[in-house]
């Protein structure tokens, strides 16, 4: 039986970075992943391939939608649907080798195959031929993720009633797509076939788009995609899906009650969120239990069994990518002795449509229910010298500042390219800086970032430039 100090669980950007930031403190160290390329949800299935067809996309409706001939180029794009998923491929294969060649680099095995504890300190893999590997570690840490939450009466078949992963390979482009749940995913991959040609209903139970979002933010965004001929139906849930091979029959009623109707579309995409990846883990092997939601619960990333660890979206907090970094990094320190620890306030979340949006601490909805007195600073993008160069302006810029002290509590932030801006809050936040702090910083010009600075002047009605 090998023996490490950190069996990690799962290889998505929990387990490869909490293998990689072992392999550097010099601890042994394996990486069980039972797909056949490392990365997890992230590389595979998630984050990059989403953002390949977002950026493909974009450039295609530019070309294609008037804007490219507005800017003085006259050009005839043509659609190559399999080109676009080859290069998306692609680009996917060089990310998921390049985590490879980190491990290499950093002295990590990687052990193909499903993991199951096998009681404290031990882990079997299960390969693909069915063999068994025993291992044997000091720490095990949990990073296996999170799936698609399935919809009662919905059955996905990925060939007509399809996920988030369906959704990034689609062989056509639908005359019609239905999507299910206006959250991250359905507006993202929304966005994707609305850009190539795609008719887009969203249907949300909510009556609003994103919740947990900054509400004025979200609003925004909803009517700019609205603007772009996404169509949202909110309040309404579906109540019955028939497939057949040519497209889907969609039953739907209000929210609230009412009457129903039947929509018709080639294509559903189910996104109405994701749940805890735990299936084959064998908890009962060391006295772990899940909660109702399927979750295995954390202090500090600490099970409640000693010297097993969970990471990532299979435990609490916001299930996403650099959250699940950041506790990788976190874990492994605190397994090395060192003292670490992750900001839940401080992590930023971004919708990577267009416009996008980004924010980092809290919305003015929170701090009401907290009954803390604050200040909001605004900038819209049609006063940004360069959001008005490109053509870009819609959106703002949106500054909190606590009342009495200053301090910014959060940002929110609608418009072109935010999710590259949104970093510049973080950094600041993280060291308590004020809303004058940012204004008396010298932002470069003629960048989108200045709207931030003038947002941040306007907490205290000092914008210059409206
Ligand atoms: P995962 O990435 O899910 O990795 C878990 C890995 O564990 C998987 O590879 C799985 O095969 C493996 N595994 C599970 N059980 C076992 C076992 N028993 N043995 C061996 N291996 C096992 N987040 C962002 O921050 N930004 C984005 O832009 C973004 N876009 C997304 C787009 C889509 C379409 C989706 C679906 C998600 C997106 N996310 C995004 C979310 C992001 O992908 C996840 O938050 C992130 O991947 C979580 O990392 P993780 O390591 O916890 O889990
Ligand atoms: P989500 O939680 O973002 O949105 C789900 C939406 O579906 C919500 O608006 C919810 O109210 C709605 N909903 C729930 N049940 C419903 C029902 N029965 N009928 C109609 N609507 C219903 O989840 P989503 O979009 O599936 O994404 C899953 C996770 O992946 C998210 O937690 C997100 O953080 C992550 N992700 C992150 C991305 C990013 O950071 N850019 C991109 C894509 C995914």
């Amino acid at each position: 039986m090998k023996s490490y100090d950190v069996v990690i669980i799962g290889g998505g950007p929990g387990g490869y970075n909490a293998a990689i930031r072992a392999g550097q403190l010099g601890l042994s160290v394996a990486c069980v992943e039972g797909r056949s390329t490392l990365g997890g949800t992230c590389l595979n299935v998630g984050c990059m391939p989403s953002k390949a067809l977002l950026h493909a996309s974009e450039l295609y409706e530019a070309a294609s939608g008037g804007e490219f001939a507005h800017l003085g180029i006259e050009v005839k794009p043509n659609l190559n649907l399999g080109q676009m998923m080859k290069q998306k491929d692609e680009s996917v294969t060089g990310l998921t080798k390049g985590i490879e060649y980190l491990f290499r680099k950093n002295k990590v095995d990687w052990i193909k195959g499903w993991g199951r504890l096998d009681g404290i300190g031990k882990v079997v893999v299960k390969a693909e031929d069915g063999s068994e590997t025993a291992l044997q570690a000091k720490d095990i840490v949990i990073a296996t993720g999170s799936e698609p939450t399935p919809l009662p009466g919905v059955t996905i078949d990925n060939q007509r009633i399809i996920d988030s992963t369906g959704a990034l390979s689609l062989p056509q482009v639908p005359k019609h797509l239905i999507v299910i749940g206006a959250g991250v995913i359905g507006l993202e991959l929304g966005s994707v076939w609305r850009r190539l040609g795609s008719q887009v209903t969203v249907i949300e139970y909510l009556d609003r788009i994103c919740p947990g979002t900054d509400e004025e933010t979200a609003k925004t965004l909803q009517k700019a995609l609205a603007k772009q001929g996404m169509v949202f139906k909110l309040g309404s849930k579906v109540t019955q899906a028939n497939a057949s091979a040519e497209g889907v029959s969609l039953t739907l009623e209000p929210a609230a009650g009412g009457n129903a109707e039947t929509l018709q579309a080639d294509y559903v995409l189910v996104a109405i969120g994701r749940r805890p990846y735990t299936q084959g883990l064998n908890l009962e092997s060391v006295g772990l239990a899940t909660d109702q939601r399927g979750m295995l619960g954390n202090d500090n990333h600490r099970t409640s069994v000693p010297g097993i660890w969970v990471i990532g979206d299979v435990t609490s907090g916001p299930m996403l990518a650099h959250k699940a970094e950041d506790e990788a990094v976190a874990c492994i320190e605190r397994i090395a002795g060192k003292p670490h620890e992750v900001n839940y306030n401080l992590i930023p979340g971004v919708i990577y449509t267009r416009p996008e949006l980004a924010s980092v601490g809290k919305t003015e909805e929170q701090l009401k229910a907290e009954g803390r007195a604050y200040k909001v600073g605004k900038f819209p993008f049609t006063a940004n010298s360069r959001a008005k160069i490109n053509h870009e302006t819609e959106g703002f810029a949106k500054v909190i500042a606590d009342a009495q002290t200053d301090e910014v509590l959060g940002v929110h932030l609608v418009g072109p390219s935010v999710s590259e801006m949104i970093g510049e809050f973080c950094v600041a936040m993280e060291f308590s800086a004020s809303a004058e702090d940012i204004a008396l910083t010298c932002h470069p010009h003629p960048t989108r970032s200045e709207a931030l600075r003038q947002a941040a002047m306007n907490v205290d009605g000092m914008a210059m430039q409206i």
